[in-house]
């Protein structure tokens, strides 16, 4: 097998949403700045990365709750397809949340801050709390994934390896971006707590994010490094402004009817999945 070859198993399809099983290594070949070669990007993917595993769990927990209440086969179907999609993200993400500790970031201190932090905060909600963070939190996940396909150049200045996992994980992402959000609408329904949990949701997540960055930024001695500071801030919020053109599907979710159905996919779905994937559908 070449390092080239993606290591691709489909395990199951429903609804257009197909769980596929991967194997990434993440060889300590790859360079510490493997996002465009910049340490500030580098940085805020994974402090991303670091959330994944514990995040993940959490969504599936929220959703899982209430999976006996569905009445609908074709939701619980794709309730089966989200989870399967969220553990193997989990998984994978370990992986290469390993490599950033081989790194020296200092990924498990921020990973038991997450960990930590999640469980009082799943404790002290109540299950429709849980499922309204959850599909809040998957909201910000499908819009963030629609920004990284719908500019595959910020992709493809990755590591190749690294490119791969996101783009699979975006993937995914947009895929089952209606899951959570429609059992939230059969089980619970209600339209100010899903707003009230995504002002909550938007708040810690832009904390919690800058702070992972300015850590890592920190840990690897990248802290001053203005350049840095200045190419990855105009790369998400100037040009092409990766964030900056995802405010308006973000702004969506406050208005009465939203669902996630109304955000068009992205025209580069296919192009991302044949580039990074190999996958032809
Ligand atoms: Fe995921
Ligand atoms: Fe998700």
């Amino acid at each position: 097998m070449t390092a080239d070859t993606v290591h691709l198993r489909e395990i199951a399809s429903t609804q257009g949403i197909t769980v596929r099983r991967m194997d990434f290594d993440f060889p300590d070949s790859i360079p510490e700045f493997w996002c465009d070669n910049n340490a500030f990007l580098t940085a805020m993917m994974a402090g991303l990365s670091v959330t994944f595993p514990v995040g993940e769990r959490y969504f599936i927990d929220s959703v899982r709750h209430y999976q006996d209440e569905v009445a609908d086969p074709a939701l619980r179907a794709q309730i089966r397809a989200f989870i399967g999609q969220e553990a193997n993200h989990s998984r994978e993400h370990v992986a290469l949340n390993e490599f950033l500790t081989r790194k020296g970031y200092p990924v498990a201190s921020m990973e038991a801050f997450v960990r930590e932090r999640l469980k009082t905060v799943q404790a002290q909600s109540t299950p429709a709390e849980n499922l309204a963070r959850t599909v809040a939190l998957e909201h910000f996940t499908a819009i963030m994934a629609k920004g990284f396909i719908d500019h595959p150049d910020f992709l493809t200045r990755m590591h190749p390896t690294m490119a791969r996992i996101w783009a699979w994980h975006s993937i995914e992402e947009v895929e089952h971006k209606s899951v959570a959000f429609d059992v939230y609408r059969a089980c619970v329904n209600d339209e100010k707590l899903r707003r009230k949990m995504m002002r909550e949701v938007t708040f810690f997540f832009v904390l919690m994010s800058s702070v992972r960055t300015v850590r890592i930024l920190k840990s690897c001695g990248q802290l001053s490094n203005i350049r840095a500071w200045l190419r990855g801030l105009n790369v998400l919020w100037g040009m092409p402004g990766v964030f900056r053109q995802i405010l308006p599907a973000y702004f969506a979710y406050y208005r009465k009817g939203f669902h996630p159905s109304q955000q068009a996919d992205s025209d580069y779905t296919e192009t991302v999945k044949r580039h990074f994937l190999q996958m032809i559908s």
